[in-house]
């Protein structure tokens, strides 16, 4: 992959990337949520922004140091969602304009199914536990890939904690495989390693399983080597 810096490759084309984690409300105080600090989706959005794209960036829960980053660039508009609901629905409304959609988001595959409107609390079963009902989201990706329309390119990301006798890349290709999205970007995670992490390793594929990229460096890197790869098959569509 080319360093990052002054190119333009980029310029005039429209991209919507989403970033950082969803949070599932459970009552007014509380959420279920998970680790994406979101840095790795706003540095493909700043790498985009800087090759000369237009940008939105679909924020949910991004670290606020790292939302200022993006917020700092001129090519780059901010739409902030919480839940899975919003970011799907902010997803489809930009998507429709847009010719490179970027899925970096962590999104809660799974909602409450009846939010509290007051704050559980102990008292109403003393000792008991707790038990919640989730029903599972939709599916914001896989509804891009079915509404995709020619020459638009939809990107995916995976973080995968690889079993027993299994490569980061036969998850990879099975992931690539159901999600249909036409590039996935799949990095391996594990208690200490991927989410605040500054460095990533990360194996690019094609719906296909084809390896287009693999690439190991800061966030900024992979996402410089992302782009390059959504180029690649840009020009060369069914590689
Ligand atoms: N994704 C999405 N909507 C969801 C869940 C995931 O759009 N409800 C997107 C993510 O943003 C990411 C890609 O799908 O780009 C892969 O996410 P991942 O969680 O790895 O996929 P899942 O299909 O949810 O598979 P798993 O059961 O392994 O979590
Ligand atoms: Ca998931």
């Amino acid at each position: 992959a080319a360093a990052g810096g002054s190119r333009s490759d980029l310029g005039g084309v429209r991209v919507v990337v989403t970033a950082g984690g969803t949070r599932e409300p459970i009552d007014p105080v509380r959420y279920i949520g998970n680790r994406s600090s979101g840095r790795q989706g706003v540095a493909v959005a700043l790498a985009a922004a800087e090759r000369g794209a237009d940008v939105v960036l679909i924020a949910a829960h991004v670290d606020d140091g790292v939302l200022a980053e993006a917020s700092a660039s001129a090519r780059l508009k901010i739409v902030r969602t919480g839940t899975a609901a919003e970011l799907g629905r902010a997803a489809a409304d930009e998507a429709s304009a847009a010719d490179v959609v970027v899925m970096a988001a962590a999104v809660a595959d799974y909602r409450v199914a009846d939010v509290s409107e007051s704050k559980l609390s102990k008292d109403a079963a003393p000792g008991r536990g707790l038990r919640l009902d989730l029903v599972e989201n939709d599916d914001i990706l896989a509804g891009l890939v079915g509404v995709r329309r020619d020459g638009q390119t939809i990107v995916g990301f995976a973080a995968e904690t690889p079993g027993e006798g299994e490569t980061l890349l036969d998850r990879g290709r099975r992931k690539a495989a159901r999600k249909g999205a036409d590039l996935l970007a799949v990095n391996q995670v594990g208690w200490s390693l991927g989410f605040e992490a500054n460095e990533n390793e990360i194996l690019i594929l094609t719906a296909e399983g084809v390896v287009v990229e693999t690439t190991r460096g800061t966030k900024r890197e992979v996402a410089d080597a992302l782009w390059d790869a959504v180029l690649a098959v840009r020009r060369n569509p069914g590689q």
